[in-house]
């Protein structure tokens, strides 16, 4: 068939075809029929001309529209991934495709599986679970790359419905927070340590200003106590020389009314009664110069000199030397390495184990089979001392203060509250601090650590 030409409007140019042809013939009525039909043809056919133009029109439009979409998509600098329902990619935009490594070809056709950390298939289920259209789900998810595991991502999945309301896949967006992370992270650790040494402080400057308190009243108690320990001694001379010469006088006859005033005053009693009265005295003087002592030894002096001190024979005497002055019977179990030097006062490092030993027997009294486990290990540069007893622990609300001065929970005349002071002193003056915890099984652990030599 001829091909038809047509004007720019498309009008008459089949009628001229036809006419052109003059191979049919047509009567009068038949003829108008048909150049009704071709009329009609004819407006359609210019019709349908009209409307290739008007769609090539749409085209270049949706066209620059699908350009100007991928261009937006590409310039995100989040990654961007499209799923189906089964978590098949669909596409992905290039801020991923620089992620993994590899070109949108190859990564489209995978399952988002095949490309994240293995160890984060659970996120990911729930990532691409099937949901409603306003449900949007948070995770965060490592990519697979050439290196191995990329930075931790933050990913947003957000469900893709068809027109029926079915579930047919979801969009995931993710940024980097590695980095934000590692901040984060390096910020909780350095506030945490900040914390811890907060606490120290205040700890360390209760126990100071206690120390000049203590160290004040220890100076202010020593002129009198050393009086009145000079004086029990000399009345100690005059007691025994009166009654010497009381003796001499009674032995002689005396008048009767001086032996009735002998009576009524109890002399005989008196003088009884009169040794015993002052050698009490004199214990009680010379328990309390004791303690003056200890405080002031503590308070005033600075440690002596340092030395290499070997740990292992450091702690067998002083334990010998505890459990001796205590006379009990304890299970003590050793762990301590050989050859530990540290440098300190061997002469304070030994009370320091010494008291620790005495309060754990004193702690285990009542317990059924009393343990004690002490234990001297290297660790890089410190060496840990650990004493653990199996007695009742430390009250919560006594944890803050066992280490304060004249805090104790012993009777009276069986404790004096000093020793842990005295022994967090002397630790800290070796550069270290003494710690105690409640172990989860009972009893308590006293440790620190000394620089080692
Ligand atoms: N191993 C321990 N187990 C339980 N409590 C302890 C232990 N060591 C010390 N304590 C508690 O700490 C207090 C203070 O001890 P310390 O300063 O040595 O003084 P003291 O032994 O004279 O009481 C003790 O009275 C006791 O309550
Ligand atoms: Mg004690």
């Amino acid at each position: 068939m001829a091909k038809a030409t047509h004007s720019p409007d498309g009008s008459d140019s089949l009628l001229k075809l036809i006419s052109d042809r003059g191979a049919i013939e047509f009567d009068h009525e038949r003829e108008g029929a048909w150049i009704e039909v071709i009329r009609k043809m004819d407006e359609v056919y210019s019709d349908l001309l009209r409307y290739e133009v008007d769609l090539e029109h749409k085209n270049a439009e949706l066209e620059e529209a699908q350009a100007f979409v991928t261009n937006v998509i590409e310039s995100v600098s989040d990654i961007l991934i499209v799923c189906d329902a089964k978590g098949q990619i669909q596409q992905v935009n290039s801020a991923l495709q620089r992620t993994l490594d590899r070109a949108n070809d190859e990564i489209v056709g995978w399952r988002m599986a095949d490309i994240i950390d293995a160890a984060d298939g659970a996120k990911l289920m729930s990532l691409l679970k099937p949901r409603s259209p306003s449900e949007v789900v948070d995770g965060e998810l490592r990519f697979l790359t050439e290196g191995g595991s990329s930075d931790l991502f933050a990913i947003n999945s957000s469900p893709r419905h068809d027109h029926r309301g079915r579930f047919i896949g979801v969009v995931l967006t993710g940024r980097p927070i590695g980095e934000l992370r590692r901040a984060y992270e390096a910020l909780h650790t350095a506030h945490q340590e900040l914390q811890r040494v907060q606490r120290q402080l205040v700890e360390q400057e209760k126990m100071a200003s206690l120390g000049r308190l203590v160290a004040g009243v220890a100076h202010e108690l020593n002129n009198p106590i050393s009086f009145v320990y000079g004086n029990v001694h000399t009345l100690m001379r005059y007691r025994t020389a009166l009654t010497s010469y009381l003796d001499a006088v009674h032995g002689t006859s005396i008048s009767s009314e001086a032996a009735a005033l002998k009576k009524s005053l109890r002399i005989d009693a008196i003088l009884e009664d009169l040794g015993p009265l002052l050698d009490g005295t004199m214990e009680g003087a010379v328990r309390i110069s004791e303690i003056v002592k200890n405080l002031r030894r503590l308070s005033l002096s600075k440690l002596g000199e340092f030395d290499r001190v070997n740990i292992e024979p450091l702690i067998n005497t002083a334990v010998l030397w505890a459990v001796r002055t205590k006379q009990v019977r304890l299970d003590i179990h050793m762990d301590i390495e050989a050859d530990l030097w540290t440098c300190g006062n061997e002469g304070q490092l030994h009370q320091v184990i010494v008291n620790l030993v005495e309060n754990a027997i004193d702690a285990t009294r009542g317990t059924q089979e009393p343990r004690l486990k002490i234990s001297a290990r290297r660790n890089q540069n410190e060496i840990l001392i650990r004493l653990s007893d199996n007695g009742p622990g430390i009250e919560q609300h006594n944890i803050g203060r066992i280490f304060e001065p004249f805090f104790t929970t012993k009777r009276v005349g069986e404790g004096t509250g000093l020793g842990l002071w005295i022994s967090y002193g002397i630790v800290r003056e070796h550069g270290a601090e003494l710690t105690v915890v409640n172990a989860p099984e009972g009893g308590a652990i006293f440790s620190f650590a000394l620089p080692a030599a």
